[in-house]
Order: structure tokens, then sequence, then C-alpha cells
């Protein structure tokens, strides 16, 4: 049957490489669409949890992995061989930073070699993982036609970015728009056609390169807007302004104006990575992107703005950050969210202890944080605990946090993301950013 008809009569089967925050609900959305999906994936852990049933991912919903489980839907597997009776294969595979913040596409690399060795006529493959703009066709076509499958005759290749906006309630993979670029107009057809199946909304780019230069940009204006932020962030506590009051009145404006909001420095996967990978590729154009570095720049020097105004918070009240109790709020990279890759929290916590501070640190959803060689188990939020350290420092203002509590009981409450702006009594014990 040629793939076209089994991708609409959902009677092909899907592979997803790599089950992690994209990959297993891209994995569960597709067997709840009605696919049969073969997750596969390097880590043995993940694997054994997926065919447990066992849930790790917050954004995926517990009863729909089971159910897609058990109707036998979703099975996950290490072995790449299970890709040679795959119809269609979706790439979720991490795309970090080497350490001088080069692109690192290694992961990308392997799976579309291994993936190479088992690619059959009649075949689509789809990268979700975010690149620079010509990895799938300058880097993964050369490796997948070596075999002699042809682009838009017996290979369908094609780039559909992930946009998942981590715990957002209101979207979701399935009605996000999905952009998708293919290699060739085929590709696009077949791509367009497999989404079609399962997203409410496609829209179809000209070429996998807009597609991917697309989601980069995404990315860099996230970063540049919240660096801009930051910078008044900074300016407004030079000038005695509240910075949250400023955003605020801003947003009051009808149009042309979208509020951002400034924090102690950027996390996650996307968006203190995905920039650079933009800025490395543009560097072969002869061109220096300078406001991607410009952001970076300013984003990554705020755990120090917040180490230097703690100093200065505790310097006021006759005390130094040497030897002080620090409890820290929030160490995930974003409020409500399990993930704490890349999270700025642990950026300023070891900037603190480098000082000598005490730290302990509380989040519901961490219960461990390595920072250097050293593991800390997370602590509960008690009034005793609040009373006895020389500041509550807020990282990431999870809802979970009774802020009402924090402010009552804590001498001095340095508030890095606006977590206690609904507090009713307002102290001046609490400080913002
Ligand atoms: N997390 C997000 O919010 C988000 C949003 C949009 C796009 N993205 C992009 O999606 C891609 C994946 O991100 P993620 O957050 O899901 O990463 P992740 O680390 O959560 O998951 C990646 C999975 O790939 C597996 N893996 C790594 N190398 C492998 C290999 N060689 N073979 C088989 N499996 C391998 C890992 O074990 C892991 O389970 C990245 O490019 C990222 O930039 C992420």
């Amino acid at each position: 049957m040629p793939l076209l008809d089994k991708i609409q009569r959902r009677e092909a089967v899907i592979g997803v490489i790599g089950l992690g925050y994209v990959g297993l609900p891209l994995a569960v959305l597709q067997a709840k669409t009605g696919y049969r999906v073969v997750g596969v994936d390097e880590a043995r852990g993940k694997v054994e949890r997926v065919n447990r049933g066992d849930n790790y991912i917050s954004d995926v919903d517990d009863a729909e992995l089971q159910q897609a489980v058990t109707s036998g839907r979703l099975t996950a597997t290490t072995d790449f061989d299970v890709l040679k009776k795959c119809d269609v294969v979706l790439i979720c595979v991490p795309t970090p930073l080497t350490r001088n913040k080069e692109p690192d596409i290694s992961a990308i690399l392997k799976v579309t070699h291994e993936l190479a060795r088992r690619a059959h006529p009649d075949m689509l493959v789809v990268l979700e993982s975010t690149t620079y703009p010509g990895t799938t066709e300058e880097v993964m076509l050369p490796i997948l036609s070596a075999g002699g499958l042809k682009a838009g005759q017996t290979l369908y290749l094609a780039f559909s970015p992930e946009r998942v906006d981590p715990g957002n309630r209101s979207f979701k993979t399935h009605n996000t728009f999905k952009l998708v670029g293919g290699v060739t107009p085929a590709c696009l057809r077949i791509a367009q056609a497999f989404y079609e199946q399962s997203v409410v909304k496609i829209h179809p780019v000209s070429s996998t390169r807009v597609a991917e230069m697309t989601k980069v940009f995404e990315n860099v204006f996230r970063s540049v807007n919240i660096a801009l932020v930051n910078e008044l962030a900074v300016l407004c506590d030079r000038m005695g302004l509240n910075v949250y009051e400023v955003i605020d009145a801003a947003a009051t404006k009808n149009f042309g104006f979208m509020p951002f909001y400034p924090g102690p420095g950027v996390g996650g996967h996307c968006i203190p990575l995905d920039p650079y990978y933009l800025a490395w590729k543009s560097k072969e154009y002869d061109l220096h992107t300078r406001f991607i570095e410009l952001a970076g720049e300013i984003n990554e020097g705020m755990p120090y703005y917040v180490m230097a105004k703690l100093q200065r918070l505790l310097n006021q009240r006759g005390r130094c950050l040497n030897g002080a109790n620090i409890l820290v709020l929030g160490v995930t990279y974003k409020a409500d969210v399990a993930d704490w890759r890349e999270t700025p929290a642990i950026k300023v916590m070891e900037l603190l202890m480098r000082e000598g501070a005490a730290l302990s640190y509380a989040d519901p959803f961490t219960p461990s944080v390595k920072i250097g060689e050293r593991s800390y188990e997370g602590v509960e939020v008690t009034a005793a605990r609040l009373k006895e350290s020389a500041c509550a420092l807020i990282l990431t203002a999870h809802s979970a946090f009774d802020y009402e509590q924090i402010v009552r009981h804590a001498q001095l409450v340095f508030d890095t993301r606006n977590g206690t702006r609904h507090v009713k009594e307002k102290k001046d014990t609490v400080i913002l950013l």
C-alpha cells in the first residue's frame, strides 16, 4: 500500500526516536490518533518505564500513556532494528551546545546513521529537534540517501519543529500550529498529510531551511526580549523604580507591545541554547548576529546581578553573604515544571556558595539537586526555617509555594520572579528584582 494511503488509513507504523520532553508526548499523541507507535531511546530506564506505562513527563497525561501502552499501540525499545518496520520516523533527540557554545548535533548524526542502515523505500523521516537552518538537507539527506534512496521519490524527508511550551495548559502539540517544510514538494505533501491526522492546524513552508530558521528565530525572539527586559530591570533597580509596574503599565497599550518579564536568567533546553545554533551558522555567511550574542551576554549576566544585589541587601542590614543562611525557593527553570536543565537557579546557587553562603533550597518538583560535586536534598518551607534564614530567595515562582507564609515569616524576601505579587499584606521586607 502506498505510504500516503497507510498514513490516511492510520495503518502506518510510527517510530519516535528520543522519548524525552518532546518525543514522549508526541508518541502518545500518535498512539491516541490510532497509529501503532514504537519509541526508540538509548536510555534503558525510560524504555522500561514507557513499557510499564509509568509516566515521567508532566505534560503527558498518565491515563493516556497507560491507555496507549495497554492497548498495545505504544511500545518502546533500545533496539534500532524496529525502525525497519516503521513507515514514518520522527526524530526528537537533544541538540545541546559544546562547552564553547557551538552546536552539538552528535545525537542527530548518530540516529541518522542508525536509521540509514534500516531505511527502506516509501519511508517518511521527520526531524523535530531544534537545530540550525540546513541540518536536514545538508547533514541528514546525504546520509539517508547514501544507500540509493531518492528524496521525493522513495524517501520523504522533512523538518517539523516541536513548539511545545512545557507546563502550558492551553496549548499542547495537537492544538499548536505545526510548521512543516519538506526537502522536495513531495516530501512536504507526505509530511503534511501525516501531521494533519493528529494536529489541528498545519502551516506548510517552502523548505526545511525555512522551517528550521523559523523555529530558531522564535527562540531568538524570546531570548532578545527577555534580555531587553532584564536590562530594564537592572536600570529600574538603579533608578529606584518597580520594573513590574513599568511592564504592567506598558502592557495597557492595545497594540505594538508584548510583555516579557525579567528574572534571574534563562533556562530550559531551548532559550539558552538555540540562538547559538543560528549565531554559529551565520558565521558561514560572514555575518555576526550581534543581537543573539548581546542577549546571551545580558541573560547570562543575570545570576551575577542577583548575587550582587543579594550581597547589597544583606549589607544594608548589617550582614554579609559569607555564612548567611539563604533559603532558595524554586530551582527548576520555570514555574510549575519539573525540568531543571540549564536552570539559572543552579548558577545563582553556585555563585552564592562560592561567596560562602550556607544554602538550603525548597522545590516541590525537585527532591535533590547537584551543585558541583555536592548533592543537596530539598527542605520543607516552614515558618521556623523562614525565620532563621537571612533571606528567602525566590528563583522560581512555583504556584505551590505559600507566598503569604513566606512574606509573613521571612526576615527578608528577595523575589526575582514577582511571585509575591498577590500577597495581600505587602511588607518592606520584600525586595523585587
Ligand atoms: N523541551 C522542550 O521544551 C522543547 C521544546 C521544543 C523543542 N525542543 C527540542 O526538541 C529536541 C529534544 O528535546 P527534549 O527536551 O525532548 O530532550 P530530552 O533530553 O528530554 O529527550 C531526548 C531523548 O533522546 C534520547 N537520546 C539521546 N540520544 C539518543 C540516541 N543517540 N539514540 C536514541 N535516543 C537518544 C535521550 O535518552 C532522551 O530520552 C531538542 O532539539 C530540543 O531543542 C525541546
